[in-house]
């Protein structure tokens, strides 16, 4: 007798509108030189901060509190969006697959089964991020999955790498190359032909998302697929040190293939041949799915589209179904509240720039594109930059994502207006501290906007993160001291951290007696959905983590 009507809540009356602002990379951390968001310039969040603390408080934004597999995990925008949309904490892609590797249920699988029909005559490929960041791959997985394949009978295996920069040091790269090349020559002493075939950035290689760049994409195809680069070598350290002395980091990298003494690349994808994408994270794997599986595709010139057997790791998107071969079942994310809201008439509005549009859409409705009802849900994205580092222009679109969510909440017509503010860890990312410092200014007053129309029209916001990245952008030691590399300068930290995030809520729309309840100190991303129910005027479902407010005074 399940049903998707909302009970009412007691004490919580309908009808205001909620502003629900994830500010992304945004997390707590003490007072330093290197944490942007206390160098930069931020009076709205310092006032909410500043305040009473009913209605300020930290959330657990990293580790098991967002399903990630240890406390070592450091958060990222898919787990913290799934579990703010979803309301419930799900085993992620990370742990999934762990599982799956170590009980061996993974060669057990569909997925497995199909590709290994190429084993016998043809090549496996394997295609993905390079590093142990644990976001969007890990390395101990594909060793895993590289010793498991062997053994069940992949004779000639071709790996395709992105060294990545992002989830982990810059510089990184070098050593998980030669931790992959150590485990290939395993292989080869055991006859089995496996080789590195290409490589490049994940940044400027193939792991684009939200169709901000097919030309990503297009890059990564042609070395992958089609063989071809701007770059050739004969060993991938080689590559890595040569492209790096350069001048390019890990993150852009440009694209290369390993050629034989013949100068021919020595792992193009061919008719009959298997291809597995081993990342497990979904966004920034979808496009690269849709180049390998759609018959019918016009994003770029594929020039020649093997006829193949192709897995992901996951199923990277729960709607189109892609990919549809997978060697490892993804969370199954179901019921969120944006499609318990829907069903309980709330009007969604949701925005971002194209760079993390997919996080409060795709994201927070459990890795699923689309509308749940046309009717009720409104989803605007504006374009991004494309083909810049956005220290560059570390104000992004803010002011735009800003005025977007201003509009739409004084025009009336919207319940909820959800946006996602990507300074703080777009820019983090960079790693340039000058410009993330800029970057948390001009999100700070994206928020002020926005908080701003709520106070007009009598609504309540509701202000977070995902996971924290622009308030530390050192790479630290046990005791917190910035670690100093071989010439003395400090390590940029460009990747996310383990901090917990903020939450505010306020607004004249606030219920009288609405605030933080007490008992709830270990709360976190998933505790979320139940609170913004709550304002809605509902009660959440009973599976939901508990919500973080109490009414008192009744
Ligand atoms: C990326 O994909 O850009 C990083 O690996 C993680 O960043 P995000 O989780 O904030 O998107
Ligand atoms: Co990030």
């Amino acid at each position: 007798d399940f049903s998707w009507k909302l009970a009412d809540h007691p004490n919580i009356p309908k009808g205001k509108t909620i502003a629900l602002i994830v500010l992304d990379g945004w997390g707590e951390a003490s007072p330093d030189p290197y944490n942007c968001i206390h160098v930069a310039d931020t009076p709205t969040m310092d006032s909410l901060k500043k305040g009473n603390p009913d209605y300020w408080r930290l959330v657990r934004a990293h580790g098991t509190a967002v399903g990630l597999p240890t406390e070592d995990d450091m958060g990222n925008s898919e787990v913290g969006h799934n579990a703010l949309g979803a309301g419930r904490i799900f085993a992620q892609g990370a742990k999934l697959v762990d599982a799956a590797l170590a009980s061996g249920k993974i060669y057990d699988g569909e997925g497995f089964n199909y590709i290994k029909e190429c084993f016998e005559t043809n090549t496996l490929h394997l295609i993905g991020l390079l590093s142990d960041g644990g976001v969007h791959s890990r390395l101990d997985q594909l060793q895993l999955l590289l010793k498991g394949a062997s053994e069940k009978g992949a004779k000639r295996i071709r790996v395709h790498f992105l060294t990545d920069g992002r989830d982990v040091l810059d510089g990184s790269s070098v050593a998980f190359v030669e931790a992959l090349e150590q485990d290939l020559e395993q292989l080869r002493k055991k006859g089995v032909d496996a080789r590195i075939a290409s490589g490049g950035g994940r940044m400027y290689v193939t792991m684009d998302r939200y169709e901000n760049d097919w030309g990503v994409v297009k890059r990564g195809w042609d070395a992958q697929v089609l063989g071809e680069a701007p770059y050739k070598f004969k060993s991938a350290v080689e590559a890595v040190k040569k492209l790096r002395a350069d001048g390019h980091n890990d993150q852009y990298l440009p694209p290369f293939v390993i050629v034989d003494e013949n100068e021919k690349p020595v792992g193009p994808v061919v008719d009959g041949d298997a291809v597995v994408t081993v990342n497990f994270r979904a966004d920034r794997m979808t496009m690269v799915a849709k180049a390998l599986e759609y018959e019918n595709f016009d994003s770029f010139d594929r020039v020649r589209f093997p006829k193949i057997r192709y897995a992901g790791m996951l199923q990277y998107d729960g709607e189109l179904k892609l990919p549809s071969h997978y060697l490892v079942s993804p969370p199954e994310i179901d019921r969120t509240s944006g499609e318990y809201l829907v069903h309980n008439g709330i009007r969604t509005f949701a925005c971002s720039e194209t760079v993390k549009f997919g996080h409060v859409t795709f994201f927070w409705n459990g890795n699923r594109s689309g509308y749940f009802n046309s009717e009720f849900e409104e989803y605007v994205e504006i374009p991004s930059d494309s083909g810049i580092t956005f220290n560059v222009q570390p104000k992004m679109k803010a002011l735009e994502i800003g005025e977007k969510a201003r509009d739409a909440i004084l025009s009336g017509k919207f319940d909820q207006v959800r946006v996602n503010i990507p300074n703080g860890d777009m820019v983090g990312h960079t790693g340039d501290i000058e410009a993330t410092v800029v970057a948390c200014k001009a999100a700070d007053e994206a928020v002020k906007m926005i908080l701003d129309a709520i106070e007009q029209v009598g609504g309540i916001y509701v202000v977070t993160a995902d996971h924290g990245n622009a308030e530390d952008m050192v790479k630290r030691n046990k005791t917190g001291q910035p670690l100093l590399d071989k010439n003395g300068q400090i390590q940029i930290l460009t990747s996310h951290t383990l901090q917990p995030v903020p939450i505010a809520i306020g607004g004249p729309g606030l219920a009288p007696g609405v605030r933080f309840r007490k008992d709830v100190p270990d709360g976190g991303l998933a505790n979320v959905a139940a609170t913004v129910m709550n304002l809605h005027g509902f009660e959440a479902p009973s599976d939901y983590e508990p919500t973080l407010i109490e009414v008192v005074g009744n």
